[in-house]
């Protein structure tokens, strides 16, 4: 079971007080004063470098198109981090700039500005030879269409060896042993020996999955493979992809408009107008009276490096924010405020309480 929460719907709630207009209130008994807040502040800042850690980096990437003079800023300074190991889905609507951040990853495009890094990879400055070496063994890649994953021509299990091949080191019996054990991997024994036209949808996306895992990427890439799919193959297809993380601890990133996928992972992130707005972490929790376990979703907005947060439009326009916010640091959130000044905006004397507050980590 899914249970959906807002944000900040169960975070402990603001002390009552409105702001007092100076930013500088004194501090309940026990809770840390606001020097020591800036000292803590001041300590973080030796911290190591942005996404030191991550296997995918995105540091505010922007991608300008520009076709007959216009142009069409598809990401907008986007911020994403992926870890090693993870499984996870970006979410978003038609034209949010989705593909053209895996066309990037894929290291099929170059972005405009920003940084972009995968497996220590700079995407930037690659020239067209570490771009080749890159495709070849550092990402897999699936696409939506299944007709553009496999070549009709060959069978399952060559198109399989096909990546192997190109890339060589490997004899012939090993190659086609190493192609054998994926497609069993992900149940498709019975498709070796078929060409694309013999299989079905679903086995077609699942052979694509064997064929971008051919040389072991680091990351496999995926831009709405159910796509073309209904949701019993889907399902069976997303199964595949889970496999291959679980087996082979591939880090797999996918673009889906299926909510059943992206109920299944971990971490769904959302990408609006070219930037992360929102992220959903799910999590298994138990009960402790009566042992059931069940899964937890809950949705956080993005922070992003120079501290811009976007909130929710149904929390802004509820309390009629636009504009200007007051903002009131408290030793474990922050308050946001509605401009008393503003017409329309619920202010202290109607006994409303902080708009939203954002978590302190
Ligand atoms: N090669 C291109 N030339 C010009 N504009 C482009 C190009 N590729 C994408 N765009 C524009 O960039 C924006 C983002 O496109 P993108 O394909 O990344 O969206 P998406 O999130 O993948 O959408 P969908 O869900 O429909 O696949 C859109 O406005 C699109 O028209
Ligand atoms: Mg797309």
């Amino acid at each position: 079971m899914t249970t959906g929460k807002q944000p900040g719907t169960d975070g402990p709630r603001p002390s009552g007080e409105g702001p007092s207009g100076t930013g500088e209130r004194p501090s309940a008994s026990g809770e840390p004063s606001l020097a020591e807040l800036e000292r803590r502040a001041a300590s973080r800042r030796g911290r190591p470098a942005y996404g030191h850690d991550a296997l995918i980096v995105c540091d505010r990437l922007v991608r300008v198109f520009t076709t007959d003079g216009v142009e069409v800023q598809a990401l907008q300074g986007l911020d994403l981090l992926v870890a090693e190991g993870e499984l996870m889905a970006l979410v978003g609507a038609s034209g949010s700039g989705k593909s053209t951040l895996m066309n990037i990853l894929a290291g099929l495009d170059v972005p405009t500005a920003g940084a972009a890094r995968v497996a220590g990879r700079d995407l930037l400055t690659m020239d067209a030879g570490a771009r080749l070496g890159y495709r070849r063994d550092v990402v897999g890649f699936v696409w939506q269409q299944t007709a553009r994953n496999l070549l009709p021509y060959l069978t399952a299990a060559q198109n399989v060896t096909l990546p192997m091949q190109l890339r060589g080191g490997r004899r012939r019996a090993a190659r086609t042993k190493a192609a054998d054990e994926l497609l069993s991997m992900l149940s498709l024994g019975h498709c070796r020996d078929r060409r694309p036209h013999q299989l079905s949808g679903g086995e077609q996306q699942r052979t694509a999955i064997a064929v971008a895992l051919a040389n072991n990427p680091s990351v496999l890439l995926a831009d709405e493979p159910t796509g073309e799919l209904d949701s019993h193959t889907a399902e069976q297809v997303f199964t595949a992809f889970r496999t291959a993380n679980e087996e082979l601890g591939t880090t797999i990133v996918i673009v889906t408009h299926d909510q059943a996928v992206a109920d299944e992972v971990r971490r769904t992130v959302a990408i609006r107008d070219g930037r992360t707005s929102s992220e959903v972490l799910r999590r298994t929790e138990r009960d402790a009276a009566t042992g059931q376990e069940s899964l937890v979703a809950r949705e956080y907005a993005m922070l992003d490096r120079a501290g811009r947060l976007q909130l929710p439009a149904d929390y802004t326009s509820s309390l009629g924010m636009a504009h200007r916010v007051l903002l009131e640091l408290e030793s474990d959130h922050i308050g946001v405020w509605p401009d008393p000044t503003a017409d329309g905006a619920a202010t202290e004397e109607n006994g409303d309480g902080p708009a939203g507050t954002a978590q302190g980590t």
